[in-house]
C-alpha cells in the first residue's frame, strides 16, 4: 500500500551550522515525490533523517502513525525494514560481488531460505538490467551499473517507503530514460511511497506526483507537481527553469537589489517562462500492460486539468 510519511517542524543542525529547519510536508501514501535544491542545502540530510541515521533537534516524523524522531535505537531498527534506500554514493561493500551485495539486506533481516534469496536477488538484478553481473565486484563496473546495483539493493525487502539519493546522476541520458520508466513502472506495481532526490529538471517535471525545493535552510514550496511547475514564487521558478538569473546564487544568495534588477531585465520573458496547466510536459507514463494508479488524473482530460489547476492555485492561496 506504500505509508504516509509526515514530517512536522523538522530542524537539523550539526553544532552550530542550521541545515534546515522548520520543515513540514506529507509525502502520500503510494505517490512518488521529488526534491530538489541546490547543491548542499541539506537533501541528503533530509533522507538520512528520515531513516532515522540522523536525529533532528526539534520537529516530528510520523510513519504510520508512530513518532521515529523518539524510537530507540533497536526500535528504529525494525522501523528500517520499512525502507528500501539508495545512498547517493552507492555505497556497496567494495569486497563482496554484486550478488551478495544485493542478497545482504535479505541475509541481515529475514531468515529466507538461500533458494529463496536467488530467486529474489535475480529477479531484482533482472529488473535493473544487471543479469550476467553476478559475480562482478562493485570495482569492476561502470558507475552507472554500480547505481543500478544500488536501486537492485533497495528493492530486494520489498519496502514501502524508498527513499533514492541521486538515482539518476552519473548516467547517460538514454539510461535516465529508463530509469525514469523503471521508477514509475515500480511505483505503479509495488506502490510503495517514494522520495526522490534529483538534480535533473526533466526528470522532476515527467516522474513525480510531488516536488518539493529547499533552500536558504528552508522548504521554499511542497506540492502537487502541477502546483511548482506553473508556480510563480522567483527560487521555484529560477530553479526549475535552469537559470542563472534569480535568487539563487553560484556560492550562497544574492542581495535583493540584484536579484531585482536581474529579473527586471528578463521582464517580459520571465513572464512568458510561467506555463499554463494545460501546456505542462505530461508526465511519464507506465509500461503498456502495466495498470495505472487510480489516482491520475487522465492527461487527455483537459477539464479534469482545469479543476486541478483551480484548486491547486486555491490551496497555492491558503497557504
Ligand atoms: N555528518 C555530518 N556532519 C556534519 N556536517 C554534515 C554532515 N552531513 C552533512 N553535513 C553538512 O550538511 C550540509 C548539507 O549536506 P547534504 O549532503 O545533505 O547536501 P545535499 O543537498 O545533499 O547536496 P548535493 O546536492 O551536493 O548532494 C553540508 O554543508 C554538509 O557539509
Ligand atoms: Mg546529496
Amino acid at each position: 500500500m506504500g505509508v504516509e510519511i509526515c514530517v512536522e517542524g523538522l530542524t537539523k543542525s550539526f553544532g552550530r551550522q542550521v541545515i534546515w529547519q522548520d520543515v513540514s510536508l506529507t509525502l502520500p501514501a503510494g505517490e512518488v515525490s521529488v526534491m530538489l535544491g541546490p547543491s548542499g542545502t541539506g537533501k541528503s540530510v533530509f533522507l538520512k533523517t528520515l531513516v532515522g541515521l540522523l536525529r533532528p533537534e526539534r520537529g516530528s516524523i510520523r510513519i504510520a502513525g508512530q513518532d521515529i524522531t523518539t524510537l530507540r535505537e533497536h526500535e528504529l531498527y525494525e522501523v528500517r525494514k520499512l525502507f528500501g534506500v539508495l545512498f547517493q554514493d552507492g555505497a556497496l561493500f567494495g569486497s563482496m560481488n554484486l550478488y551478495d551485495n544485493i542478497a545482504f539486506p535479505l541475509r541481515e533481516h529475514t531468515r529466507k531460505p538461500e533458494g529463496e534469496i536467488r530467486r529474489i536477488v535475480l529477479e531484482k538484478m533482472d529488473m535493473v538490467g544487471l543479469i550476467g553481473a553476478e559475480d562482478k565486484l562493485p570495482g569492476e563496473i561502470s558507475g552507472g551499473m554500480r547505481k543500478r546495483a544500488g536501486l537492485a539493493r533497495a528493492l530486494v525487502l520489498d519496502p514501502e517507503i524508498i527513499l533514492f539519493d541521486e538515482p539518476d546522476s552519473g548516467l547517460d541520458p538514454v539510461r535516465v530514460a529508463y530509469l525514469n520508466q523503471l521508477i514509475v513502472d515500480l511505483n505503479a506495481q509495488i506502490d510503495a511511497t517514494f522520495l526522490i532526490v534529483t538534480h535533473d529538471i526533466a526528470s522532476a517535471r515527467q516522474v513525480p506526483d510531488n516536488i518539493g525545493l529547499l533552500f536558504r535552510r528552508e522548504l521554499v514550496m511542497f506540492g502537487p507537481r502541477e502546483q511548482l511547475l506553473t508556480s510563480e514564487e522567483p527560487v521555484v521558478r529560477q530553479f526549475l527553469g535552469g537559470r542563472m538569473q534569480g535568487p539563487i546564487g553560484m556560492a550562497e544568495e544574492k542581495d535583493a537589489a540584484q536579484v531585482e534588477q536581474e529579473l527586471a531585465q528578463l521582464g517580459e520573458a520571465a513572464d512568458a517562462a510561467v506555463p499554463d496547466v494545460l501546456e505542462l510536459t505530461p508526465r511519464l507514463l507506465p509500461t503498456e500492460g502495466i495498470e495505472r494508479p487510480p489516482r491520475w488524473v487522465e492527461i487527455a482530460d483537459r477539464e479534469a486539468l482545469r479543476r486541478l489547476r483551480a484548486s491547486v492555485r486555491g490551496r497555492a492561496g491558503d497557504a
